[in-house]
């Protein structure tokens, strides 16, 4: 039978607001991330973000805005890589956003590299979900309790989906109560599927989809079909 679970997450006891006021925003589950330099990119309410796996295996959310002039460093949606280089100028950044070069850096002769990292924004993960804040300098602080039913889960399958709507127009189309900026979970029997949505464009004119399909571990391989055919219909 299926379940539905709405988990809108509460930060510091208070419900979260909606849309772009400072809340946290769920933005990749980990397993899409398996390797040091692992990235997905992603637009939170007007601002490109570079979700990293870092060497010692932590992840990192950075601005995936160039210090040079302000443009967008990774244009992949994901993949892997050593290094981001800007497509403009090739300044080169690590994995952990500092700089590592500056073509004709004599131009920029005592320019301080420690100011041009990509700057990072607060995240955590939290049962598999890589949370991060719609606003550069908010702290997170989540009581994550609701989402236990995604541990022990292993991802099968993710899809991010631009919408050409505004936030509410966008959750018309939606299941009911899929919340924004929250997780929507809806338990099959065999799998769950997780959905977010959050604002993306510059003034958050469109929207963003993500859809993770997690089989719980230890599944027998009738679940796992009937998860791959669920996915084909979502996907056909
Ligand atoms: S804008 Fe990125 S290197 Fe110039």
């Amino acid at each position: 039978m299926r379940q539905e679970t709405n988990c809108v997450l509460r930060k510091s006891g208070r419900a979260m607001q909606e849309h772009t006021d400072g809340t946290a925003v769920p933005v990749a589950h980990e397993a899409e991330l398996p390797q040091p330099g692992s990235f997905v990119t992603v637009d939170v309410a007007g601002a490109p973000l570079l979700v990293v796996r870092q060497d010692d295996g932590s992840i990192a959310v950075l601005s995936n805005v160039c210090r040079h002039r302000g443009a967008r460093v990774e244009l992949q949606p994901s993949g892997r890589r050593k290094m981001f280089s800007c497509p403009y100028h090739r300044w080169c950044y690590g994995r952990d956003g500092g700089i590592r070069s500056m073509p004709f850096d004599d131009g920029f002769i005592g320019v301080d590299r420690v100011d041009r990292s990509l700057l990072h924004r607060a995240s955590t993960v939290r049962h598999g979900i890589v949370w991060t804040t719609t606003e550069p300098g908010t702290e997170l602080d989540l009581d994550t309790d609701a989402l236990a039913a995604l541990d022990s889960t292993t991802l099968l399958h993710t899809s991010r989906t631009q919408l050409d709507h505004t936030l509410d127009d966008a959750r018309a189309t939606l299941p009911d109560g899929t919340s924004v900026n929250g997780l929507h979970i809806t338990d099959s029997g065999s799998h769950l599927e997780v959905r977010t949505l959050w604002a993306s464009g510059l003034r958050g004119e469109t929207s963003e989809l993500a859809l993770w399909i997690l089989v719980p571990a230890g599944a027998p391989a009738t679940d796992h079909d009937a998860a791959e055919a669920r996915w084909r219909s979502l996907t056909a």
